[in-house]
This record gives structure tokens, C-alpha cells and sequence, in this order.
């Protein structure tokens, strides 16, 4: 599009904004839902006027989608977006400041409540829910009821009057992959955060306590454009859990052979949520894609399809984290990499589930291992310690599912370990563990753990296999990440053992 262009485009914004306006006062009229197929479009916006909105809202819910796309429209009926209008108090329903995430194609900004900017803001006509606002006449009441809750086109974008011309927007993850010729101004960075500020912020609106900050958003420190080059940019075996589209394409049906032809995306928003189906819909609760239970691939002596095999179970929402923070090395390539040496040497560093429930890291035969620390416990598991906590949000205080995915000691730990326990305490403990793994470490001849880590070369010569008994361990521990803290007790064991059977080996201990 050239500038020229665009800057008539925006002269008919105006115009059209104006337009709007003059409707609004009701002397011509309804400002019907105009476009072909419409009725002589009075004031308001012509929807058959290509240059001013070449998309229009029609809401309802999706009928015009379910004779092509059944099953999604039954299940997203069924989710809270759906009633996100109707599960407002009536005078809340009145206030276009609430209205402009509670109903379809609201695209004025309304800063705060009381705010009327809005109502001279430019931005495009697409006969959404903010150009019937405040019309009363029974037409513009049917609009408003076509276009409540947060339907198909709040994500997919407007896509009328003529359904079967369908350009939808589709986004697999949280940055730039709209479809551009069919995107609305203030729908630049994702589809989820116009509305989900919240979640993508934090509660403070500092980033701080939000997605952006995480460590998902930050991976290739957070340049999509790096992450693309070096993050697997394929659907491959890494992409299941490295990048959205994988993880996608590996848990929805419906998209399992879909040719995405665009370049993947972090892990985001829809990565975990899926945009259509909640718990009534047959799904799961907040929409999370997969809360199945996880059964360990290393758990030596067990065979994976063993049924007495440990599983991950039980942890309600935090099973989601366990479908990507598991290990991944099955029994014969722990096997074999204590036999021969591994470039890669030890667990792959996503083991968190594995350490939690107490196993997954190659033990050594004969040694015990305490695997039931009381951190099992957690009810959500990883989603207690790394999500859910108390804020104040509104005025008062309430539960929030922080999408930093940090723990933090205020919340996530005072209420099994009270209120005096503190950041001293983890380091204290994080000590001791380190402490072991340094002992470790220099028996091995390096000068500490992070020594050993950057220069352990498992099929140097001359490195035995009893060695890497012994040193499986740390490594086990170190991409754990938690120094310890997700099993104490099973950290401890496979330290302490690791340095007993180091010494019962080497030479002249
Ligand atoms: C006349 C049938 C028909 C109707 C009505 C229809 N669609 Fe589609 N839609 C299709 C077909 C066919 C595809 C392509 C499917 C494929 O490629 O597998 C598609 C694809 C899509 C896609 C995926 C686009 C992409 O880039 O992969 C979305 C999103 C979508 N439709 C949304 C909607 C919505 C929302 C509605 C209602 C407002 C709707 N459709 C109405 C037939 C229809
Ligand atoms: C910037 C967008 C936005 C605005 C403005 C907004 N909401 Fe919401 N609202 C949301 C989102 C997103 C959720 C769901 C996620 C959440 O709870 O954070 C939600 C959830 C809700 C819920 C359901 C909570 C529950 O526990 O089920 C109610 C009720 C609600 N909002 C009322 C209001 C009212 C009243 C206003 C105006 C004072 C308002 N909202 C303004 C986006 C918004
Ligand atoms: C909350 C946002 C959101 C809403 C609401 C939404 N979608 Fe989607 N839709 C997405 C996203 C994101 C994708 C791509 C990722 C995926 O499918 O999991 C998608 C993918 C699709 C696809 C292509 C993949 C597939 O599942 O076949 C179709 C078709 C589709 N949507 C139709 C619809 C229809 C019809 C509705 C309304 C009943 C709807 N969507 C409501 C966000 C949404
Ligand atoms: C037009 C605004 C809007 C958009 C766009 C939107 N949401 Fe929402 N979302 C809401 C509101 C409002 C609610 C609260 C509904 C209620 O509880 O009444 C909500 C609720 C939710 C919930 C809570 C569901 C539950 O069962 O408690 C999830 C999860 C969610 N949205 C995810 C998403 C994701 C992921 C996207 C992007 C693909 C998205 N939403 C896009 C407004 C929006
Ligand atoms: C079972 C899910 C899963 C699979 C499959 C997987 N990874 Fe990972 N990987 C993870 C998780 C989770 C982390 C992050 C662990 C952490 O931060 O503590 C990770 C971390 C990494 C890291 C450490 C640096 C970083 O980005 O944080 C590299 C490198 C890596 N993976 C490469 C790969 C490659 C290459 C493949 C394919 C051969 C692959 N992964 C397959 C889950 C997986
Ligand atoms: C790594 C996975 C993951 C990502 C990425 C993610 N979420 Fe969530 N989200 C969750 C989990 C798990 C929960 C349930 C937390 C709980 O049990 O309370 C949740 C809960 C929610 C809820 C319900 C809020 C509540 O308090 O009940 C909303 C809304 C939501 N997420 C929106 C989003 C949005 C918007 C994004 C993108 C900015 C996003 N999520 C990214 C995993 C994720
Ligand atoms: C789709 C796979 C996937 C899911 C689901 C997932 N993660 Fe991750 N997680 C990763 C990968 C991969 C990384 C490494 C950073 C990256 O590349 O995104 C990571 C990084 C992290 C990190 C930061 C590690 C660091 O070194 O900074 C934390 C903490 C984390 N995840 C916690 C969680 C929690 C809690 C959940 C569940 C709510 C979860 N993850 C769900 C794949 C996943
Ligand atoms: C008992 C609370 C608790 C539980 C349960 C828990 N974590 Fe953690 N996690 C922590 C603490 C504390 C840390 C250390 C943070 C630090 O040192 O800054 C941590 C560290 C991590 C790290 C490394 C982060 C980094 O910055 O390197 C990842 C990844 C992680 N946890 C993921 C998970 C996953 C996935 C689960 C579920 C399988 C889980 N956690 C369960 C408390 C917990
Ligand atoms: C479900 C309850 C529960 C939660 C939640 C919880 N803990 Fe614990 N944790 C315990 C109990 C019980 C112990 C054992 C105390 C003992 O043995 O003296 C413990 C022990 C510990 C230990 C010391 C281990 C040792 O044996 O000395 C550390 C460190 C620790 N927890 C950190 C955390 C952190 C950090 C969090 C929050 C991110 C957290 N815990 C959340 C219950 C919990």
C-alpha cells in the first residue's frame, strides 16, 4: 500500500469515525449491520463501502462458521470467553471501559473508567461492539447481543460480511505472526494482550510479575529474530517442546499436519491455552492444552511401558508443565552412556518432573535413595511453587497465576514453611547442595562443579565407566536447576552416594 495511499485511508477513518459519531445521536436512524447482502445501509458505517473497512464484525456466536467448522464452534461455546459479557454486573455492562474486553470488535482504547476518548478515537469502522454502544434502537439491541462475550472474530479478527470470503488471522504464537492484511490497529503484538494485559504484565503492569519477563519469552534472550535462527526451526523432535508450533502440532489434532508457513514462535500464550476448548468443552481447566499424566522415560530398572513404571500424576494444572520439563533419555541411552561416554553427558537439562516425584537419574546399583521428600506434596506441583499466588488485584486480595513462572518466597512457600522462612533459607540450603557438588567435582582433579561442568569430556581416554557412575549425578542435579530444592532429599542421596562410590573406586582413596 503506498503512503499516499494510506493517508486517504486515514482521511476516511476519520470520516468514517465522524460518521459513526452522527449515527450514534439516532436521528437517522439504525446504523444497521450494512454490507451486500445488507439492507440499504442508512447513516453509519457502509460496510459495502470496500475502502473505508474492507472486514466487518458479524458475530453470532460463530454460525456462520459451523457448517465448516463444527466441532470447534461447539467446544468454544462452551468456554468462558463465551460468557465473558453476561458474567459482568448489568451496570458493568453499561461501562465501555469494561465492555471493551467483554464483547466482539471493540476497537477503541478506553483507558479508565469515565474515559471518553474513545468516542472521537480514529480508528477503523469495522462495526463492531463500540459503534452500537449507546444506540437505541432495537436493531442496534440485536448488534449488541450478536456481538457479546469474546467470539471467533475477537481472535481471528472480522471477517463479514461475507463469510465465505474468509481471510482469517491466525497467530501460533505471541509476536508478529498475524496475517497483516487482516489486522486491526490496535491488534499489533498478539491477539491475547490487548485484553490479557494482565497475564503478559503482571499485576503491576511493570512486566516484572508477567510472561514477557519469563523465562519462555527470554529464550535467545528474547529476539524472536535469534530464536528463529538458532532455536530449531522446524517441527521436529526438539520442536515439541523448543517452540510453539511443535508443541502445537504434537497435542491438537486438528493441526498435526498443518503446513505452518511462517517461522516459529516462543512458547506463548496459545502455546499452553488452547484458544477453543475449556473443561465443559471436553478439555481442561483455563484451557490448558494437556494435563495428562507423564510416565518417565529413565527409571531404571523400569521399562517405559512398564505399568509399574513412576508416572507424573495428579498435579491438576501443573501436569502441563511436566509434558516439556521431563527427562528425555530412555533406559538404553543412559545405559550406553555410562558404557561408552555421550557428547552430551547426562539428563537432558529438563528433568524438573523426574526430580520432583524422586527418580530419573542413573543410581547406582546396590545404593539407596530416599525419593519422598514432602515437596511432592505441592498440590498443583510445579504450578504452587512457579505460578499461583496472592495479589491484590481491584482492591482486594486474590489468588493470580503470576506467568513469570518464578517462585516466590513471599506466597508460594510462607504457607507450607510460615511466614519467617526466607530467600537465606533456600540459599543456606542451595549451599550445602553445592557444597556436594564440589566435593564432587574435585575429586574428578577440576577445581569446582562449574569447572567440571564446562570441561568433563565423558569419552575422553581413559574415563571409566565407574567414573561416570559417579559423575551422572551431578549433572543429573545441575540441569535440575533447583540446586536441590524440588527433592532435597533425593538431591542429597545422589551426591552423597555418587562421592561414596567415587571413593570406594578411585585408586589410593
Ligand atoms: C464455507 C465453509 C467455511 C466457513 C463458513 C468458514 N470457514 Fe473457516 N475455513 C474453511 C476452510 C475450507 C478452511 C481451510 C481449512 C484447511 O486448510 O484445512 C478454513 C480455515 C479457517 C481457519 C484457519 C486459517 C489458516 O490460516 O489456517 C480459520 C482460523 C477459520 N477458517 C476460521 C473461520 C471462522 C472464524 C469462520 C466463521 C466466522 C469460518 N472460518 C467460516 C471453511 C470455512
Ligand atoms: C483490558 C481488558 C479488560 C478490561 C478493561 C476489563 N476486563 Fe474483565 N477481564 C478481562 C480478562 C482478560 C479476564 C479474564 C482473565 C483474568 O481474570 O485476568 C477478565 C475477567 C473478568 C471477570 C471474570 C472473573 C472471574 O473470576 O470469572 C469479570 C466479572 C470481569 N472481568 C469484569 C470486568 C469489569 C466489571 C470491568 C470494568 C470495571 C472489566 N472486567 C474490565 C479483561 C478486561
Ligand atoms: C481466544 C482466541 C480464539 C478464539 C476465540 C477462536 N480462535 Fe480459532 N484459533 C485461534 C488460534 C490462536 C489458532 C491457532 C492455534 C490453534 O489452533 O491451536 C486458531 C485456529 C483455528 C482454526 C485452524 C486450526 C483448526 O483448529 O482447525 C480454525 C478453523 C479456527 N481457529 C476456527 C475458529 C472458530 C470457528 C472460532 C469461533 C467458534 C474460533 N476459532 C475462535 C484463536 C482463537
Ligand atoms: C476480546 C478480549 C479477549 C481476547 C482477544 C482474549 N481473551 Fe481470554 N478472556 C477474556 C475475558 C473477558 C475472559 C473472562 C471471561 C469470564 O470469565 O467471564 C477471558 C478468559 C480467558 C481464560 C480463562 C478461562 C477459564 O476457564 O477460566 C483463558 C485461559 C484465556 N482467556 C485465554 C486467552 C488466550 C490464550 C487468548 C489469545 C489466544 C485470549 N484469551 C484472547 C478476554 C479476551
Ligand atoms: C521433552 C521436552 C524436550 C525435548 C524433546 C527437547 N528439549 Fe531441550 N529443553 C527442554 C526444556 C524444558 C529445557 C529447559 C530446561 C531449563 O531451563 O532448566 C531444555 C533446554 C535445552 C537446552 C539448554 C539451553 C536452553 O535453551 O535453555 C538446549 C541446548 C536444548 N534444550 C536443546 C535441545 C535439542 C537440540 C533438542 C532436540 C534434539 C531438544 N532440546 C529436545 C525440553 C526439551
Ligand atoms: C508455559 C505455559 C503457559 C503460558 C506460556 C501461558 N500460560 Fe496462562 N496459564 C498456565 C497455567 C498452568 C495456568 C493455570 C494456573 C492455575 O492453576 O491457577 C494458566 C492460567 C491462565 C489464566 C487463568 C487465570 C486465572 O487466574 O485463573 C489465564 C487468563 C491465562 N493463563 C492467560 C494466559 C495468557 C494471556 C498468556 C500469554 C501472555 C498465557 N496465559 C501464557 C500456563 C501458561
Ligand atoms: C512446550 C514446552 C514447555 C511447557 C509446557 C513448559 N515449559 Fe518451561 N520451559 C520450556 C523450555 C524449552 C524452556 C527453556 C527456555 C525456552 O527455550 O523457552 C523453559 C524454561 C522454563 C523456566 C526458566 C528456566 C530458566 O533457566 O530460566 C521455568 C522456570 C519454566 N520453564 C517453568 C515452567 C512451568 C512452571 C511450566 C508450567 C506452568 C512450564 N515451564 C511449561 C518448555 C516448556
Ligand atoms: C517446592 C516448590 C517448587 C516446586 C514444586 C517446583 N519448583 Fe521449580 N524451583 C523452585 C525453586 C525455589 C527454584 C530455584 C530458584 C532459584 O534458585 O532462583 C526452582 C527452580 C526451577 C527451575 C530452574 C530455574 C532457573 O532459573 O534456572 C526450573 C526450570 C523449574 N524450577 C521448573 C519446575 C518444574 C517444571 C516443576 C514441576 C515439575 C517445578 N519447578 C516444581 C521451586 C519449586
Ligand atoms: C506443600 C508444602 C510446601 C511448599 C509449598 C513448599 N515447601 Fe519446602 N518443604 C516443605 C516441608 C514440609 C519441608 C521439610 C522440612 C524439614 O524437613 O525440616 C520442606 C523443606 C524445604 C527445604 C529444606 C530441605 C531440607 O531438608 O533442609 C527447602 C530449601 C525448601 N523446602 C524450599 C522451599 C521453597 C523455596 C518453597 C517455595 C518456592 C517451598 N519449599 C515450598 C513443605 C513445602
Amino acid at each position: 500500500m503506498s503512503t499516499n495511499t494510506l493517508l486517504k485511508l486515514a482521511a476516511l477513518l476519520v470520516l468514517a469515525a465522524a460518521m459513526a459519531l452522527v449515527g450514534c445521536e439516532g436521528d437517522e436512524g439504525p446504523a444497521g449491520p450494512a454490507g451486500p447482502a445488507g439492507p440499504e445501509g442508512p447513516a453509519g458505517p457502509p460496510g459495502d463501502d470496500a475502502t473505508i473497512s474492507e472486514f466487518t464484525f458479524v458475530g453470532e456466536n460463530g454460525q456462520a462458521c459451523i457448517h465448516c467448522h463444527a466441532n470447534t464452534v461447539d467446544q468454544m461455546l462452551l468456554t468462558a470467553h463465551t460468557d465473558a459479557l453476561v458474567n459482568m454486573d448489568a451496570e458493568d455492562q453499561e461501562s465501555p471501559y469494561c465492555l471493551q474486553c467483554h464483547t466482539v470488535g471493540w476497537d477503541r482504547p478506553v483507558a479508565f473508567p469515565g474515559d471518553d476518548s474513545w468516542m472521537t478515537a480514529e480508528n477503523p469502522d469495522t462495526m463492531g461492539y463500540d459503534d452500537y454502544f449507546g444506540v437505541e434502537t432495537e436493531e442496534a439491541e440485536e448488534r449488541r447481543m450478536a456481538l457479546a462475550g469474546v467470539q471467533c472474530e475477537s481472535c481471528h479478527g472480522a471477517m463479514g460480511p461475507d463469510f465465505n470470503d474468509h481471510r482469517p488471522a491466525i497467530a501460533f504464537g505471541d509476536i508478529g505472526s498475524h496475517d497483516p492484511e487482516n489486522i486491526t490497529a490496535d491488534d499489533i503484538t498478539s491477539i491475547c494482550y490487548p485484553c490479557h494485559g494482565t497475564q503478559f504484565e503482571g499485576p503491576e503492569g511493570d512486566f516484572t510479575g508477567g510472561y514477557a519477563t519469563s523465562g519462555h519469552a527470554s529464550a535467545a534472550g528474547g529476539d524472536l529474530d535469534a530464536f528463529q535462527d538458532e532455536h530449531y526451526n522446524h517441527i521436529g523432535s526438539c520442536a515439541v517442546c523448543h517452540n510453539s508450533e511443535g508443541f502445537i502440532a504434537a497435542n491438537d489434532p486438528a493441526l498435526a499436519d498443518y503446513e505452518f508457513d511462517h517461522d516459529v514462535n516462543f512458547i506463548g500464550c496459545v502455546t499452553c491455552h488452547d484458544p477453543h476448548m475449556g473443561a465443559e468443552g471436553g478439555g481442561n481447566p483455563a484451557q490448558l492444552r494437556n494435563v495428562d499424566d507423564v510416565v518417565l522415560s529413565y527409571t531404571f530398572p523400569y521399562e517405559p511401558d512398564d505399568p509399574e513404571a513412576p508416572t507424573v500424576t495428579g498435579y491438576g494444572n501443573g501436569q502441563l508443565c511436566a509434558q516439556c520439563h521431563k527427562g528425555r533419555r530412555d533406559n538404553d541411552n543412559v545405559a550406553g552412556q555410562i558404557a561408552n561416554g555421550y557428547a552430551h553427558f547426562g539428563p537432558h537439562s529438563s528433568a524438573q518432573a523426574d526430580m520432583l516425584i524422586g527418580y530419573g537419574s542413573y543410581e547406582i546399583p546396590g545404593d539407596t535413595y530416599d525419593r519422598t521428600h514432602i515437596h511432592q506434596s505441592a498440590e498443583q506441583g510445579c504450578v504452587s511453587c512457579h505460578m499461583v499466588r496472592e495479589t491484590v488485584l481491584h482492591g482486594s486480595a486474590q489468588d493470580f497465576a503470576f506467568h513469570n513462572f518464578r517462585p516466590d518466597v513471599g506466597t508460594n512457600c510462607s504457607g507450607c514453611h510460615g511466614d519467617a522462612f526466607g530467600e537465606d533459607d533456600i540459599t543456606t540450603f542451595q549451599d550445602t547442595i553445592v557444597a556436594l557438588m564440589d566435593d564432587l567435582a574435585t575429586r574428578f582433579g577440576y577445581a569446582d562443579y562449574l569447572d567440571m561442568d564446562a570441561n568433563w569430556d565423558s569419552t575422553a581416554d581413559g574415563v571409566e565407566p565407574w567414573q561416570r557412575e559417579a559423575a551422572y549425578a551431578m549433572f543429573f542435579v545441575l540441569g535440575d536447576g533447583s540446586l536441590g530444592v524440588h527433592n532435597p532429599d533425593y538431591a542429597m542421596d545422589l551426591l552423597n552416594n555418587a562421592i561414596a562410590y567415587y571413593d570406594a573406586n578411585a585408586p589410593g582413596m
